[in-house]
């Protein structure tokens, strides 16, 4: 093992125990371009400002690029002894160029560091989340457009309530998701401040030019407060909270497309592409994938979960407590992208079955409030009506029938309001078209939605198009 940097002020080496234990380099390596950019930056800014020659710059920035590249190429592997990532590149780039790269660290700290790295890289992710979400949403929506016609029983405490349309449906995934969109640029803007040169926690003596290194960087500029700067973990706590309700949104989905193709609803069917087969029954075709998204998001709400609860007794400024946050984040943040990439084509791929949906209408009564409401629109106070119609369908249920196959005379002895109209009126497509409230299932209703959200969508895209 090689002397650590701090080995001056001990007088014994650190037990290889604790170099593994302490060590983050295995899943910190992941940010060394945002750490050799930021270097890079920092050297630049303290040439500017005379704390360093404008020869030492040009070689740390010319030493540093060759430490990225011999990283990209996979000429340089990552060392498992080093400390972390912050290290490594320090301690390659000196014995690249000596003396110069010692004067790297002048007027900034790892707490700094660490906190710029981090907050770059999640800046990166945002986006590439973003994008992800924004390619689902246009899925989504595409296959709305196609079924604004296609009823299908809505549920309330999974039992058929009132009849929707396949497009409603999907439009309230789509409303979610834009949601989040919103919640992503927050996170985004939230993340516009930049921690370098907050150094250890009480910022320096050097006369530091920190606007520059944030504007350099992509930041709007620099954190206000050192303390802060240094233990902030916000930025990581707001992403993986917006990954935990995008997983939940989609596993509420996945929960439903695994629902949808049972035999007992047989709504949709996946792709073969998208579905796996049993090594012992023959006829199994499973939903894995959506399984697998419902069973991810107790990882990420977890991965949440660990993050709030390790910062909430944290003293200020840094504690190493913190280097736990990005095992939790990145692991969120990776999750969430490979379900969304998975997630997108298995929609786009499946067959919806109309003729089901339709079925599923005829049955458990969707159209009870509507002979209700039939009732009401020829002047009957809606509590009679509903009473009214409760008694039929009672009787219905006895008799395995639906309310439609009730006939007139049945009708008149319960009201003298009922006349032939009737069953115009509780017809399942009948329902649909006539809920043409705002953002209710009519067809029209929907085709509205549908432009309200495209006009959003086009929106965010053009925000997390924007490069930083
Ligand atoms: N590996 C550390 C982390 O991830 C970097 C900061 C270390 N700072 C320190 N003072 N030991 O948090």
């Amino acid at each position: 093992m090689s002397e650590k940097m701090w080995a001056g002020r001990f007088s014994a080496q650190e037990d290889k125990r604790v170099n593994d234990f302490n060590s983050s380099i295995r899943f910190d390596c992941r940010m060394y371009k945002q750490d050799i950019k930021g270097s890079i930056v920092h050297a630049r800014m303290l040439a500017r400002q005379g704390i360093i020659s404008g020869e030492d710059a040009d070689k740390i920035e010319e030493g540093l690029l060759s430490v990225m590249s011999d990283i990209q190429s996979g000429k340089l592997a990552f060392d498992p002894a080093a400390e972390d990532i912050h290290m490594f590149v320090e301690a390659e780039l000196t014995a690249r160029i000596g003396e110069a790269g010692k004067r790297l660290h002048t007027a900034r700290s790892r707490n700094d560091q660490v906190a710029l790295d981090l907050k770059m890289y999640l800046r990166d992710e945002v986006k590439s989340v973003a994008a992800l979400v924004l390619e689902l949403e246009e899925a989504l929506t595409a296959i709305a457009a196609r079924h604004t016609r296609t009823v299908m029983p809505g549920y309330t405490h999974l039992q058929r309530a009132q009849p929707v349309t396949f497009a409603h449906h999907l439009c309230a995934y789509a409303e979610m998701f834009l949601r989040d969109l919103k919640k992503l640029k927050n996170a985004a803007e939230n993340m516009d401040e930049c921690p370098l040169g907050s150094c250890a926690l009480a910022g320096t003596t050097y006369p530091t030019d920190r606007m520059f290194t944030a504007k350099k960087l992509g930041f709007a500029r620099p954190c206000g407060n050192s303390l802060d700067g240094v233990s902030d973990r916000d930025f990581v706590i707001e992403t993986a909270a917006v990954a935990a309700l995008l997983m939940t949104h989609l596993s509420r989905l996945a929960e439903e497309i695994i629902l949808w193709c049972s035999w007992e609803f047989k709504f949709i069917e996946l792709d073969d592409a998208f579905a796996t087969g049993s090594s012992i029954m023959p006829q199994k075709k499973n939903p894995d994938v959506a399984e697998l998204v419902r069973g991810k998001t107790g990882r990420v709400i977890g991965d949440l979960n660990a993050l709030l609860v390790m910062m909430k007794g944290l003293p200020l400024a840094y504690d190493k407590d913190m280097q736990e946050d990005k095992e939790a984040v990145f692991d969120a943040v990776d999750t969430l992208k490979l379900c969304l990439t998975t997630v997108t084509p298995m929609l786009q791929s499946m067959k919806v079955n109309e003729q089901n949906m339709l079925a599923a209408c005829k049955k458990g009564f969707v159209n009870a409030t509507d002979m209700a409401d039939y009732l009401v629109k020829k002047g009957m106070p809606f509590r009679t009506a509903y009473k009214i119609t409760g008694t039929l369908v009672a009787e219905c249920v006895k008799s395995g029938t639906g309310l439609e196959e009730l006939p007139l005379e049945r009708l008149k002895k319960a009201s003298e309001l009922f006349g032939e109209d009737v069953y115009r009126a509780i017809d399942p497509l009948t329902c649909v078209t006539k809920r043409e409230s705002e953002g209710g299932p009519a067809p029209e209703a929907v085709e509205r939605e549908l432009q309200t959200l495209g006009k959003n969508l086009a929106e965010m895209k053009e925000y997390f198009a924007k490069g930083k």
